[in-house]
């Protein structure tokens, strides 16, 4: 079984595939991981992520074993992956592991922007989970304090905004939910509810005869 989670920042859908995995015991591949490695590699290299050469060249050299998990979760480093997830290069770089990951033989979940339009187009199951935008910046703004990165409500929503608005309007896969999937709004859920409303969702599509 292949479950394909899309969605925007922050909302639920790293914590609900994370529920999902191991609800079902399946392989999680938590996709803004690899953009968001990418990002990281180009900043260290003192390149600017919009120098579409130097992304490039970080994406074919990504090692996806040796992703830094902490570092990758910098408000800077979210901003730059989502500035070299708009090339294409980048992407087609990514390519090829998330869709050998897809096709591991006791399926896998997937998470990411383009999973249920792009990389999985036939996934068992597809959930665009979403949430308002005020929930949303308070939800990564008390990620954020806790890492200790001291900003502002506001300021965490304006971000959120401008990389809604990048990812959805970029040429190359645009951040997009799939005319099949189910949309989960996770606004006014606890996370508790939220990932048993996806389970539900895959527990329904696991009974249903496949069309
Ligand atoms: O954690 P958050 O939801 O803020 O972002 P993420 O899932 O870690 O992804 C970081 C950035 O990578 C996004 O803003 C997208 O631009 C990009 N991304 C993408 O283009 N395609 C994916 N499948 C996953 C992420």
């Amino acid at each position: 079984m292949i479950i394909a989670v899309d969605g925007p920042t922050a909302s639920g859908k790293g914590t609900i595939s994370r529920r999902l995995a191991a609800d079902f015991a399946l392989p999680l591949l938590d996709t803004g991981a690899l953009y968001r490695a990418v990002g990281l590699a180009v900043l260290d290299a003192g390149e600017d992520p919009g120098n579409g050469d130097a992304a490039i060249r970080a994406a074919r050299a990504l090692d996806t074993a040796r992703i830094d998990e902490t570092r990758i979760r910098a408000s800077e480093v979210g901003a730059a992956a989502s500035i070299v997830a708009a090339n294409p290069g980048v992407r087609a770089a990514l390519f090829d592991a998330q869709r050998a990951f897809a096709a591991r033989p006791g399926g896998a979940i997937l998470d990411g922007r383009d999973i249920g339009t792009v990389i999985c187009p036939d996934a068992d199951v597809k959930i665009y989970i979403t949430a308002s935008l005020p929930a949303r910046a308070e939800r990564r703004w008390k990620e954020l304090q806790a890492r200790g990165e001291s900003v502002t409500l506001d300021d965490v929503a304006a971000m959120i905004q401008e990389r809604d608005a990048r990812d959805a309007s970029r040429a190359a896969a645009p951040a997009a939910m799939a005319a099949d999937a189910v949309l989960l709004d996770t606004t006014y859920l606890s996370i508790d509810e939220a990932a048993s409303a996806a389970r539900a969702l895959v527990e329904a599509a696991r009974t249903r005869p496949r069309a």
